[in-house]
């Protein structure tokens, strides 16, 4: 039988060892810039969130311009920008800014990953611009917007201490014309895409079950817009049970060594302390688990899409 997760995704997501912020950059293992009409029901997901609450999912800046049009022409031959596509209140009230939040919500609308634009200028960090994000996990667009990478990164413990310097390296030194990807992955309490802080979703207590616990998996790639100075960075999120992932040779001794050696600062940022050490007893006892519930937006994760 097919592992439910190849046993180089477990290895990838949760490395041998004790836990630690991972740089992890690797090659494409996927085409990004295509349409995806394949999982027509996360773009419906997209089409609700960034026309029931624009402000929470969508933010441009007078400066986003160049960068936009840089990544939209990453698309093969398609047509974006509509007239019908820009929502009033979305977007400032210069026209530069209008058109820039419009063109931003149609390509949001008709390709699944959220998407992050930056932009520098000639001897300047990355700022982020632009943004079309539904599916955060637990962060909030509004509160980054402006921001350098390493501010942005400045209320994730460690991170800036362990690699700011080696991600401002790899920003800045990011060939033109290739794509990078990586992956992060947390642990939640709901099934759900978009955890936007706003929402209040459940979060994992003390009594947090295997069963009831489910991964969340970001698919992340960089890409250099090398024209505008800029940079896109795009997060395409998948849900699954926690029992499908366990499935996969190795991942739950994996994953509870990962959980045991976190440390506590970072185990509270990713929500994860209060369930931990229930989490950790369970995964170290052996009964087998019934895997009762489909991931969401299987496709690229290398999680199959059924129970087995
Ligand atoms: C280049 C390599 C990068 C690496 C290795 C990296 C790594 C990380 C890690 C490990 C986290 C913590 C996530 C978790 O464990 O739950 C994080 C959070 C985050 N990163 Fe990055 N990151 C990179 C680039 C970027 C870029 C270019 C942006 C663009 C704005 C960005 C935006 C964010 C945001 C918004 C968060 C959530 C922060 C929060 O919760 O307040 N990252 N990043």
């Amino acid at each position: 039988m097919e592992p439910v997760l190849p046993e180089t995704l477990a290895e990838r997501l949760f490395p041998e060892g004790d836990f630690a912020f991972g740089f992890g950059m690797q090659r494409p293992r996927q085409e990004w810039f295509r349409w995806n009409p394949a999982d027509p029901e996360a773009l419906e997901e997209r089409r609700h969130w960034l026309s029931a609450e624009p402000h929470r999912h969508l933010a441009s800046t007078d400066e986003a311009g160049p960068v936009l049009q840089e990544a939209m022409a990453l698309f093969p031959g398609a047509p974006i920008a509509t007239e019908a596509d820009p929502q009033p209140g979305s977007a400032p009230s210069d026209p530069t800014g209008k058109r820039n939040a419009g063109d931003l919500r149609s390509l949001s609308l008709r390709w699944e990953p959220d998407l992050l634009l930056l932009r520098r200028d000639a001897a300047g960090p990355f700022r982020l611009v632009a943004g079309a994000v539904c599916f955060p996990s637990a962060w909030d667009l509004r509160e980054k917007v402006g921001k350098t990478v390493d501010a942005i990164h400045a209320g994730v413990p460690t991170l800036n201490a362990t690699l700011a310097t080696r991600i401002n390296a790899f920003l800045d030194r990011l060939p033109a014309g290739q794509t990078f990807e990586r992956d992060n992955w947390g642990l939640a309490a709901h099934g759900q895409r978009n955890a936007h802080p706003d929402r209040a979703l459940p979060r994992l207590t003390a009594d947090a079950t295997l069963e009831t616990t489910w991964l969340r998996l970001e698919h992340q790639a960089f890409r250099a817009l090398p024209q505008s100075g800029g940079l896109l960075f795009a997060i395409h999120l998948t849900v699954h049970p926690l029992v499908r992932v366990l499935q996969a040779p190795g991942a739950r001794d994996r994953l509870a060594r990962q959980l045991r050696s976190m440390p506590d600062p970072i185990a509270a940022y990713k929500g994860i302390l209060p369930a931990r050490d229930r989490l950790v007893r369970l995964l170290e006892t052996d009964s087998p688990l019934p895997c009762t519930q489909p991931s969401i937006s299987p496709r690229r994760s290398g999680i199959g899409p059924e129970c087995v």
